[in-house]
């Protein structure tokens, strides 16, 4: 495990307990955070799992073409912040890592 934190639509913050090997959308969703839509379960065609990354950007692997896409016709897409939650395995090094979860379309 290790301790993210999420800022959800209302900026109400919340420290979890993530667990690594999963993604950072399920940790999102298991922790019950209703604003994090996720509709296509993780697939990479959604985008309604779209987090700003305001802390720990660096430590995430690139983000693949496919997800780049997607962001880019994201209406609130921002460079250097924008990522897939869904597309996002959390591992050890990620603890001290903020998120907020982006609007909606
Ligand atoms: S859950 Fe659909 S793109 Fe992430």
């Amino acid at each position: 495990m290790v301790k993210i934190s999420v800022t959800d639509l209302e900026g109400e913050t919340r420290d979890i307990d993530a667990e690594v090997g999963m993604s950072l959308m399920e940790n999102i969703r298991d922790n019950d955070f209703d604003d994090l839509a996720a509709i296509c379960g993780g697939c990479c065609s959604c985008c309604t799992c779209h987090v700003f990354v305001e802390d720990g950007f660096d430590k995430l692997e690139a983000a693949d073409d496919d997800e780049m896409d997607l962001l880019e016709d994201n209406v609130h897409f921002q460079s250097g912040t924008s990522r897939l939650s869904c597309q996002v395995e959390i591992n050890d090094d990620m603890a001290g890592l903020k998120v907020t979860i982006a609007p909606e379309e």
